[in-house]
């Protein structure tokens, strides 16, 4: 007798009718009509069953402060990085604590169970340091969440950076951060780079790194990070964060950079909703998009996945912790509507996030944590297009999410009485 049997589910890859059995916090069999009983039966009712969101690129230390002190008035990211170091000063880690709090419940009912967070470490107290490591320890049992130790107003530029910096390691963050284009000069930016990698190597520690997140086509510090990641023997253990200056560079130039990336075995964490929003505000018209090159990045054999970057904060006034909304604006800014793309930004959202992040056990087969999300949809191109309801989200073999389904009533003669959001439009293809 098992635990959980979860039957009738779609998979991600396709496959259907398939029943998924549990055994304590691991994933016991996964079959077509697994002959066995359990404890607890769900019915997916041909619904889509996947292994949890991941958000491999956020800012939980931000995350709710929408208003504090005041709001964006331009909406640009150079003036949410000032109103940050305003609000930054008034910061205690109660406050802190308790929005990231609420922020992973929000998370949670969105099937989202991983997060890598940055973490601001300009401020030489460490507050935000200091709030993200309890409050990890406190969402243990429920969300993975990674801290990268962040220097926002530079690891060069701002006053202390480095010791701040290094003090946010010794702590107990887990990832090293950077920002190079805001360093003072390109050369500074490239000797943080250099730096960092450095710290990296000799501690251990994976890099993620806020990389030319700007329209200037010139800024060019990703060729330095992949070199570096080579330098220092760190392949596969360092992500590029953005990399929205890509957007705007020479062909000719990206022909041999994406190369590089890949022979680097770097991972690249675009942000569709923050880059379509704070992108391209020089330009008049026509204006850029500004998200790197999704599709030809993925195409060289690069591992992408998306985050979602921020929520309710001095960039960003909307987003609900739904990696779903984050792919279905990808679709749009890259251009990737096809069954294919579609199933390729799904999986930017599950897999390849839980790759860049390094997670163990995550997946859907025999053996693999029970952490599973029920849709209100048929299929991941269904979750995209509809960013249904989560019905039920399991973590190591336990719901601790449920949502009723989204049903419209209808009062209409002659026409159906309800309306399944999640099923009734879509044509089988
Ligand atoms: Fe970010």
């Amino acid at each position: 007798m098992f635990d959980l049997i979860i039957r009738n589910a779609n998979l991600p890859d396709g496959r259907s009718g398939v029943d998924i059995a549990v055994m304590g916090a691991t994933i016991a069999a996964v079959g077509v009509r697994i002959d066995a009983t359990a404890r607890e039966e769900i019915d997916a009712t041909g619904r889509l069953v996947t292994p949890p969101f991941i958000d491999p690129h956020f800012h939980m230390d931000a995350t709710l402060s929408l208003g504090l002190p005041r709001m964006n008035r331009s909406g640009t990211l150079l003036e949410g990085i000032a109103l940050w170091g305003e609000l930054r000063p008034t910061l205690t880690r109660e406050a802190l604590v308790e929005r990231a709090l609420r922020y992973c419940d929000l998370a949670v009912t969105q099937g989202l169970l991983a997060v890598r967070t940055h973490v601001d470490t300009s401020d030489p107290r460490l507050v935000t340091i200091e709030a993200m490591i309890e409050v990890r320890e406190r969402v243990k049992p429920y969300l993975d969440l990674q801290i990268v130790a962040f220097p926002q107003d530079g690891y060069f530029r701002a006053p202390e950076g480095v010791a701040a910096f290094n003090r946010a390691l010794d702590m107990g963050a887990d990832i090293v951060g950077g920002i190079p284009h805001f360093e003072r000069t390109m050369e500074e930016g490239r000797l943080s780079v250099e730096a960092l990698c450095r710290i990296a190597a000799d501690r251990g520690l994976p890099v993620d790194m806020h990389c030319d997140e700007t329209d200037d086509p010139l800024s060019r510090h990703v060729e330095t990070l992949a070199q570096q990641t080579v330098r220092f023997g760190l392949q596969g253990r360092v992500a590029g964060s953005h990399l929205t200056s890509m957007h705007s560079m020479d062909n000719y130039y990206v022909s041999k950079l994406i190369p590089l990336i890949a022979e680097a075995g770097m991972n690249v964490i675009p942000n569709p909703l923050i880059n379509i929003m704070l992108q391209g505000r020089h330009d008049s018209y026509p204006k850029r998009r500004g998200m790197t090159r999704v599709k030809e990045l993925m195409e060289a054999g690069i591992n992408v996945s998306f985050g979602h970057d921020c929520v309710m904060d001095p960039w960003y006034s909307m987003g609900q912790g739904d990696m779903l909304e984050v792919g279905h604006m990808a679709i749009h800014v890259a251009q990737m509507a096809s069954m294919e793309d579609k199933s390729r930004i799904f999986d930017a959202l599950t897999v390849n996030s839980a790759r860049t992040m390094g997670l163990q056990g995550y997946g859907l087969e025999k053996g693999c944590n029970a952490d599973l999300v029920i849709l209100q949809a048929r299929d991941p191109a269904e979750a995209l297009r509809l960013k249904p309801v989560r019905l039920a989200v399991i973590r190591r073999g336990r719901v601790i999410a449920r949502t009723a389904p989204q049903i419209g009533q209808l009062f209409l003669e002659g026409r159906p009485a309800e309306i399944d959001g999640g099923r009734d439009f879509a044509p089988k293809i």
